[in-house]
């Protein structure tokens, strides 16, 4: 497994690559890889003879007063559990190669940015799908994997591939969860045994959503409702909200013979978790 850090270099590995035909895949990732991870860079594995997976803590989706400087880094042990995959190429680099200090170019997906995390992490996405495009002209990648677990992510990405005609396929894959349902994410690193325990209520959330909905027609307030009941149980939960939105467009007010969206952000302590469940008609 080799390791990259510089844009040029990966540029050109990949254009050799591409030269002898092979074709590329790509697992964007901050890094703090857990199982979840791995799921996807298996994924990418099955699909792709070369497999680069990025690591890169990309300052420009941290707002001022979120957890840049602690977001949790640890190379050597994400470099173990990535050679286990096996990926071809580590491309890590540092955040002054990705970003000269008078750039002035971003990439900013409409619409579907506007609800859910949207209003909580102004700038967010704008960060989001800068560096991914810079990842795809830097990579090249044929096909490109990302986790539902941030579903708004997920969906700003698609779009921006379609709308700037981007030549790469986005690979969805499910949440993967604890044995408990947690949803695994690095920020669970942050919880203290007692908040772990708390932060399951948002699974269970999910899960009385999707029960809601199983049992009969309802509409989106009642989705919510059931999952919000949930919540308001653990008195270590801060609801940021919860909402049933179209699975596609992410709009408000979705329609019953539609996808249906319902995700939670919610902070356990300071941190702040999200989850998330497609419901299908
Ligand atoms: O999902 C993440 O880990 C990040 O948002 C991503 C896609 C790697 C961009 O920095």
């Amino acid at each position: 497994m080799m390791v990259i850090t510089s844009p040029g270099e990966m540029t050109r590995y990949s254009s050799d690559a591409l030269q002898r035909g092979e074709r590329i895949g790509l697992v964007p990732t901050m890094g703090c890889l857990h199982e979840g991870h791995l799921v996807l860079m298996r994924e990418g594995r099955r699909r792709s003879a070369v497999l680069v997976a990025s690591i890169f803590v990309n300052p420009t989706q941290f707002g001022p007063g979120e957890d840049f400087a602690r977001y949790p880094r640890n190379f050597e042990r994400d470099c173990a559990m990535l050679q286990t995959v096996p990926v071809d190429v580590v491309f890590a680099p540092e955040p002054s190669a990705m970003y000269s200090p008078d750039a002035q170019t971003f990439v900013d997906v409409g619409e579907i940015t506007s609800g859910l995390c949207g209003p909580h992490r102004p700038g967010h996405f704008r960060g989001v799908t800068t560096v991914v495009a810079k990842l795809f002209n830097i990579v090249k990648p044929h096909l490109a994997v990302f986790g539902e677990k941030d579903f708004q992510q997920l969906r700003a990405i698609q779009r921006m591939v379609r709308d700037l005609n981007f030549d790469v396929e986005i690979i969805p894959v499910p949440i993967v969860r604890e044995k408990d349902g947690l949803a695994m994410s690095s920020r669970n690193a942050y919880l203290s045994s007692a908040e772990r325990e708390d932060a399951l209520a948002l699974s269970l959330a999910i899960r009385a959503a999707r029960e809601k909905h199983r049992a009969g027609p309802c509409c989106a307030e009642e989705i919510v409702f059931a999952a919000t009941r949930v919540l308001n149980r653990m008195k270590g939960i801060a609801i940021e909200y919860v909402e049933a939105v179209d699975a596609e467009t992410l709009a408000r007010h979705p329609s019953l013979d539609r996808p249906i969206l319902v995700a939670i952000a919610a902070r356990v302590g300071k941190t702040r978790l999200i989850d998330n469940a497609v419901l299908q008609p």
